[in-house]
């Protein structure tokens, strides 16, 4: 008589073949695992379980599809345990060939031929007018083509330009050959030729390589630099790893394309007979409202870093007359959106005996000369094309449009606030339906005329029409405001009365005011956003690409 532990139980319906284990109580899911727990004893029973009706012993033919089923199981595990194993063979004697290929690779050492030219150390831009020449040129991996045991294209790139470079035969054997990664630093020795037609590369031309070794090895493997940067990467990551992203192409070309920029816009100012000056961070003094300063501690006192420089700039024109500055400023703004910066490059002038007509004809012509100039110089215009491209330069003039007739245009083009209501006169535009009419008209706009009341304490009123007041702001299209500007009160009882209504203590404005008491004049000025102005130019989608290592909300790092 069998036991009952000599039954074993397969449940159809609710079994397991991992969890059970064959009994009543945790039956197994097919008899195929039953014949194989049984291990061929002839005395132990099966029961299926396939119905409502219980567990009734397995048929006949049942039992033998079932041990006919568990051999041609277990000879496929046999088959791919061995397939594994060969596998597994296979690349450890690919490895072991490998780690000795590094290892003679070790031994492979390249020697410069002392009977060549002396190589002459250039740039990559100098590239062009060094060809035919033997030359020495430093610089980073940009990328990296390995074709066959004897052959490597390496794009270098050193700030000035990118270069390919070729290695062939014992160059591309030694270990720094075989181990080399993007982003190593090297120097190589050889000739640049032009390229025959039909093949591309940076110039136009190619170095070949006639001696090379590593400077620095960057890391290969997880930690490489094409896995750390990514073009799919989320924003937040890829501005942690900022000082790594200002190494690919567009990064780089918005800080070159910058940097032209604002050599155009010192150029336009030299011409136009302008000083630069340099005005102090740390002050003691507001420009634009107490709402977005950034306090500290000064030796005991409080103090703000600058919001504007343009009071300095007031204060240069009876020494200096026309002035500029190109110099940091800051807000403390709490938006989060893509023209807001907590730190931005700011451009501001100031000019003495003007009207506001010939602030706005100064505006306008700022930038078209700089449009111009930039778009003169080859390089720049590349960049401009690479970053943004089929960039018309704006036609002159440009719309001049009330403020007044802002408010207008936004309601005959059912531009709304977010509760459906229209925006009245006296309320400020703010970005949204701001950008919303500039990329409707689709050309630069100098708004003008804004209400007294939302506009700084400094701002001229109109002769004609005191609650509105001289000043303007540049919209352009997919940006919205880049220039805020206007005149300034001359006139130092009206300016007194202002710092009253703003609630500000003129104490610390002495100086200000005293430009009001020693020959005032008629004066105005602008401040223009430089990332903004880029962001515009160069088509980025927000200024925080404009910027070397933007600042804002919740960012201060790296
Ligand atoms: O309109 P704003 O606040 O004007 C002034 O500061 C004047 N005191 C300037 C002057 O007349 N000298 O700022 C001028 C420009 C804006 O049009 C905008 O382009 C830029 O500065 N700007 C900002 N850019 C980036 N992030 C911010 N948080 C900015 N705030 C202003």
């Amino acid at each position: 008589m069998s036991s009952p532990a000599d039954i074993i139980y397969v449940d159809e319906l609710v079994g397991s073949d991992e969890t059970g284990n064959g009994t009543q109580t945790a039956p197994f899911k097919t008899a195929i695992k039953a014949v194989e727990k049984s291990d061929g004893d002839n005395n132990v029973k099966i029961q299926v379980k396939k119905d409502e009706e219980g567990f009734k012993d397995i048929s006949g033919a049942a039992l033998k599809k079932a041990k006919k089923s568990l051999v041609e199981q277990q000879r496929k595990a046999k088959k791919q345990e061995e397939q594994k194993k060969k596998q597994e063979d296979e690349q450890a004697k690919k490895a072991e060939e490998e780690a000795k290929a590094l290892e003679h690779a070790k031994s492979i050492v390249l020697t410069e031929d002392e009977t060549l030219p002396k190589a002459e150390k250039i740039k990559i831009r100098q590239g062009v007018e060094s060809r035919g020449k033997r030359v020495k040129v430093s610089g980073w991996v940009h990328r990296l083509r390995v074709q066959g045991k004897d052959m490597m294209f390496v794009i270098l790139r050193d700030g000035s330009g990118y270069l390919q470079c070729v290695l062939t035969g014992k160059q591309c054997h030694t270990y720094d050959a075989i181990t080399l990664s993007v982003e190593s630093t090297i120097t190589v020795h050889g000739v640049i030729n032009a390229l025959p037609e039909g093949k591309t590369a940076p110039d136009n031309h190619e170095l070949v390589v006639d001696y090379w070794y590593v400077v620095g090895k960057a890391p290969g493997g997880d930690d490489a630099f094409n896995n750390k940067v990514t073009t799919d990467a989320d924003p937040s990551y890829m501005l942690d790893n900022r000082h790594l992203v200002l190494r690919g192409e567009t990064a780089s070309a918005v800080l070159k394309a910058r940097a032209e920029v604002i050599k155009a816009f010192r150029a336009h100012y030299e011409s136009r007979g302008y000083t630069e000056v340099t005005p102090p961070c740390m002050v003691q003094t507001q420009v634009e409202g107490g709402a977005t300063l950034f306090e500290f501690n000064y030796y005991g006192e409080k103090a703000y870093l600058t919001q504007s420089s343009q009071l300095y700039l007031e204060t240069c024109l009876p020494s200096l007359g026309d002035v500029f500055c190109l110099a940091e400023s800051y807000r403390a703004e709490k938006s989060h959106t893509r023209r807001h910066l907590s730190e931005y490059s700011h451009l501001e002038a100031e000019m003495a005996f003007i009207s506001f007509d010939e602030m706005l004809d100064a505006l306008e012509d700022l930038i078209c000369d700089v449009i111009d100039r930039i778009m003169a110089h080859e390089p720049t215009r590349k960049l401009i094309e690479q970053l943004n491209p089929g960039f018309q330069p704006p036609a002159r003039p440009f719309l001049r449009m009330k403020y007044a007739d802002a408010i207008k245009y936004l309601k005959d083009n059912d531009i709304k606030k977010e509760d459906g209501s229209f925006y009245e006169f006296g309320e400020d535009i703010p970005e949204a339906p701001e950008r919303a009419m500039t990329d409707k008209i689709n050309r630069p706009i100098l708004l003008t005329h804004f209400p007294a009341d939302i506009k700084a304490f400094y701002m001229q009123k109109c002769d004609d029409d005191r609650t509105v007041t001289e000043s303007v702001d540049v919209l352009m299209p997919n940006v919205g405001e880049i220039v805020g500007g206007s005149m300034r009160m001359n006139d130092r009882e009206e300016l007194l009365e202002a710092y009253k209504k703003e609630g500000i203590d003129p104490a610390p404005y002495y100086w200000y005011t005293d430009q009001r008491k020693y020959g005032t004049t008629p004066h105005g000025g602008y401040g223009l956003g430089v990332e903004r102005f880029l962001a515009w130019l160069l088509n980025r989608y927000t200024v925080r690409e404009c910027s070397l290592y933007p600042r804002f909300t919740g960012r201060c790092t790296p």
